[in-house]
């Protein structure tokens, strides 16, 4: 297995039609390859292949009871996915929800013939998603078969929205991760089961709530965090852990965490200084020099309050909080709506 000319020691490489075409190789003979697509980095393999699907599970040391997302190039490539023709309700529900792809909004539907048990954790349904990302769109179109891609972390670990974070948490294990620049989402697509009357939201991300019901009509919303059972975690428990009745086993409570204690501040909480120790702050947008001087590293979000800015920056500054070996990240939080609703759900796991 010998490397790109250009890749680094890291496995990192620019994404150029000879890197593309290695990745497709390298993919067809049952390799993992680091992805990048608009929400975070993905851990590609290909998604018929069950012994391909088996290293995702082994390099992420994730549960195999917590099933991956299956992209594909264009809505044509669904049909290679989901069940084929869908059933009437699910058809109108797929065209109304088609121009909002390629983006970031995965569908939870009845599962095709061609997606095998593992990819699915043995579920009837199988989650589809068409990424907006220039790369993930070349490498999805010169693949004969679609790519099963689980966030390229560790699991429980933060997602990865730049190239060195895949290297840096996954290491040898990932020969090839192309870099396709800064994640330009920042938070995890909006998954929407269509397999449940009515349809419901199993993540929330940067395609609203309120986007997905003016084209669905009635959307079931989560539980929140704070309502979640705290011992159903789908990617940390050995055995599964997965609550019955747990609709998309990943969105336990703990998940997205730092190593770090992560803290959220509390709505009412007044300005003050830390008690004594190292902490680390995460604002959402510019604080005061005097209220900043108190803590070890603060990262500003967005200076101006801007939370698609915010969604963009929030796991790389989790990350560069997290290597500096602080008691503590103090971390405020943001109003919930449009985008914060997801950033708000982000924080509440890496939280608990
Ligand atoms: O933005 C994204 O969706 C990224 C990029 C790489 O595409 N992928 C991603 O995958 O976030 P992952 O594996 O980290 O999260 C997938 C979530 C998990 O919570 C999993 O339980 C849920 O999707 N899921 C997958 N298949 C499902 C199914 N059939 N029914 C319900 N939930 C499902
Ligand atoms: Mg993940």
């Amino acid at each position: 297995m010998t490397p790109p000319r250009d890749a680094t020691a890291s496995g990192i490489v620019r994404p150029t039609s000879d890197a593309i075409e290695e990745a497709v190789a390298r993919l067809k003979r049952g390799e993992l390859v680091g992805l990048p697509t608009e929400t975070v980095y993905g851990l590609a393999a290909d998604a018929t292949d069950p012994r391909a699907v088996g290293r995702i599970f082994r390099v992420k040391g994730r549960p195999a009871t917590n099933p991956l997302i299956v992209h594909v190039a264009d809505v044509a490539g669904l049909r290679h996915v989901v069940a084929w023709p869908p059933s009437g309700p699910i058809r109108g529900q797929l065209d109304a929800l088609a121009d909002l792809w390629p983006g970031p909004l995965t569908v939870v539907c009845p599962r095709g013939p061609g997606i095998p048990d593992a990819v699915t954790a043995g579920r009837d349904t199988v989650a589809a998603r068409i990424p907006d990302h220039p790369v993930a769109s070349a490498l999805l179109r010169r693949c004969p078969f679609p790519l099963a891609a689980p966030s390229a972390n560790r699991s429980n670990y933060l997602s990865p929205t730049r190239a060195e974070h895949v290297a840096e948490d996954l290491g040898d294990a990932v020969g090839l991760i192309l870099d396709g620049g800064p994640c330009l989402r920042g938070v995890e697509s909006t998954i929407v089961s269509l397999a449940s009357r009515p349809a419901r939201l199993l993540r929330p991300g940067s395609i609203t709530i309120e986007t997905l019901r003016e084209r669905l009509g009635d959307v079931e919303e989560p539980l929140t965090v704070a309502e979640r059972p705290a011992d159903g975690d789908g990617e940390s428990t050995p055995a599964g852990g997965e609550s019955p009745g747990m609709e998309s086993p990943g969105m336990s409570r703990k998940h997205y965490a730092p190593k770090t204690r992560l803290i959220l501040r509390g709505p009412n909480d007044r300005e003050s200084v830390p008690p004594p120790g190292r902490y680390g702050r995460l604002a959402f947008r510019a604080i005061a020099a005097d209220e900043a001087s108190a803590y070890a590293a603060v990262e500003v979000l967005s200076d101006r309050g801007d939370l698609e800015q915010a969604a963009r920056e929030l796991f790389a500054a989790l990350h560069r909080l997290d290597r500096l070996g602080l008691d503590a990240i103090i971390a405020d939080r943001c109003p919930e709506t449009g985008i914060g609703r997801a950033l708000m759900d982000r924080l509440r796991r890496a939280a608990s």
